[in-house]
């Protein structure tokens, strides 16, 4: 393979922004023309570096609280406006941390200097659905999973992005939690993985004994509908 070529191919790991990494991900899964609606559109970041006139997409925009101007729709992914059958793509990346779900907004994390990393990654909404702690993060994920799966095309790409997380002192796997029930239960295909290694390094607060590995990465899945 020439140089050329060598710099054209897309890997299974960057360190980089989603604003770098989303494009890529894109040009491998989605064609051309597709309509693709970003359910959990929060600022826009994924599509900060995307042409939408030149790859002749349409895309439908979405979140619970709007964070631009510009929004499609205001919407719940778990329970979306959209016809079935009518998507080729679908992309969603709801708040990862079982912190951003609280039924007392009082009790979510981010309070403080952190207030704006929370208003960017949450919504800060009082939850409302079933699960607590870790399960209303994998709560949302199903919840969404299904709403791809009837409102996507056959054939159809559902992009996520996830972090895995520890809860109550137990290492919670998300990304392999969200795949098997995507595949098990929804019959859905696993087509790709992306790792995600965030370029600054993670803050320490008051930590004693460390237990468990910092993460400093998060995953971008590809699934495809039956
Ligand atoms: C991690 S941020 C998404 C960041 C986004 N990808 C971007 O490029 O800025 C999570 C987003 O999900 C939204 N959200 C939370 N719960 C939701 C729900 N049930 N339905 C739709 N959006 C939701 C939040 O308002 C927030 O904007």
């Amino acid at each position: 393979m020439d140089s050329e070529a060598d710099d054209d191919l897309i890997l299974s790991a960057y360190t980089a922004d989603s604003s770098e990494l989303f494009p890529k991900i894109l040009d491998l899964h989605v064609e051309d023309g597709a309509r693709i609606a970003d359910v959990t559109h929060g600022t826009g970041i994924f599509w900060q570096n995307i042409d939408l006139e030149s790859r002749d997409i349409d895309l439908v925009t979405a979140d619970i609280t709007p964070k631009t101007d510009d929004l499609s729709m205001i919407s719940d992914c778990r329970a979306l406006p959209l016809k079935d059958d009518s998507l080729d793509c679908m992309v969603l990346d709801p708040p990862y941390a079982e912190g951003f779900y609280r039924r007392n907004k009082d009790h979510m994390a981010g309070h403080g200097s952190h207030g704006k990393f929370r208003d960017t990654y949450s919504g800060v909404r009082e939850y409302e659905g079933s699960g607590k702690y870790h399960g209303a993060v994998l709560h949302t994920y199903f919840e969404g999973g299904k709403e791809a799966k009837r409102v996507l095309r056959d054939n159809g790409t559902l992009i996520i992005k996830i972090m895995d997380e520890v809860s109550s002192n137990t290492q919670e796997l998300a990304h392999i939690q969200v795949t098997n029930y995507y595949e098990r239960e929804l019959d859905f295909y696993t087509k790709d993985l992306f790792i995600q290694v965030r370029k600054e390094k993670p803050t320490v607060v008051g930590m004693n004994r460390q237990v468990h590995a910092r993460k400093n990465h998060s995953y971008f899945l590809v699934y495809k509908t039956p």
